[in-house]
């Protein structure tokens, strides 16, 4: 099957789908995004996705070009477009294409955008090595919350560890912990799951609720408070979460171990119910 976009109301192929230089997504990043995960053909947490999607687009102040139920059709076909039974669909809405000035364009239509990628979740072995990151100090503006295509603090910050070997950041802003490049951070001391709240200074991860939600259920006891630097590095355990890294532990936080540098036992409880949960929503699902 050949690799299929959707681009302004037509499904064509990926390396055919062209948009203006003039775009506010090119010339600006003028526009927001969503990262969906796929599992056995099925949209994970759609109406969720669905949810932030227009919290972004009220916050930049663009109207929806689609109902939900618009939307959950397209996430559907282009997933039907493609032969992976686990993908990772990939939308954007920019301002579309108008002469270059910061303000907003009148009557303009705004450029929607869908691909689809396959899913690739962290392997069984990066799942028991964990995962290693660097601290770095959060320089993104102050609406972290909204899912925005400009997202060159994000870029930099993970080319921060990759050159560093590292798989991702820990950013600190004030001395607090925000999250990483491309996922949310928890942490776990003497038994407590520690969450930063969500705030501004953070995405609203969807993994990060499914998270919460799971250690309710597991009467993990947990904490959603600012957490201080000193905590996060010296904390029992740390983990990642997104919809493509699921939840993975850190294990090494600059080149120091995390507690025991091997994945904590909270995180296998968590991880172990993440696995669980999939496997019924999509049994749900079915
Ligand atoms: N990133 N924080 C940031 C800055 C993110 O970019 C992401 C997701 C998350 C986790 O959110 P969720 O659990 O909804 O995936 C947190 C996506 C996957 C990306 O940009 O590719």
């Amino acid at each position: 099957m050949s690799d299929t976009a959707y681009l302004n109301g037509e499904f064509l192929p990926l390396e055919k789908a062209q948009v203006s230089v003039l775009d506010r997504g090119f010339i600006f990043g003028d526009g927001v995004y969503e990262v969906i995960p796929v599992y056995s053909r099925r949209p994970f947490r759609l109406p969720e996705h669905l949810r932030r999607l227009q919290r972004s687009l009220d916050a930049i102040r663009l109207a929806n070009p689609m109902t939900d139920a618009e939307w959950a059709r397209l996430v559907q076909e282009i997933v039907a477009r493609h032969a992976g039974e686990d993908q990772s669909v990939y939308l954007q809405v920019t301002r579309g294409a108008a002469k270059r000035d910061h303000a907003f364009p009148k009557n303009v239509a705004p450029t929607v955008f869908m691909m689809s990628n396959p899913l690739v979740t962290p392997s069984r072995e990066q799942v028991e090595s964990g995962a290693t990151a660097v601290t770095a100090t959060d320089f993104r503006w102050l609406r972290c919350d909204v899912k925005v295509t400009s997202l060159l603090a994000n870029c930099l910050l993970r080319q921060r560890a990759v050159d560093a070997g590292a798989d991702e950041v820990v950013m600190f802003r004030d001395g607090y912990l925000t999250e990483g490049s491309s996922s949310n951070v928890f942490a776990v001391k003497n038994g407590t799951l520690l969450a930063p709240p969500k705030n501004h200074l953070v995405l609203p991860g969807i993994t990060y609720d499914v998270v919460l939600e799971l250690a309710a259920m597991k009467k993990v006891p947990t904490e959603t408070r600012e957490i201080a630097e000193d905590e996060v590095r010296g904390a029992d355990e740390l983990w990642l979460t997104s919809s493509s890294k699921e939840v993975l532990a850190i294990t090494r936080l600059d080149g120091k171990p995390v507690g025991a540098g091997k994945p904590g036992a909270l995180f296998r409880t968590l991880y172990q119910a993440f696995q669980e949960f999939k496997r019924t929503v999509m049994r749900q699902a079915a």
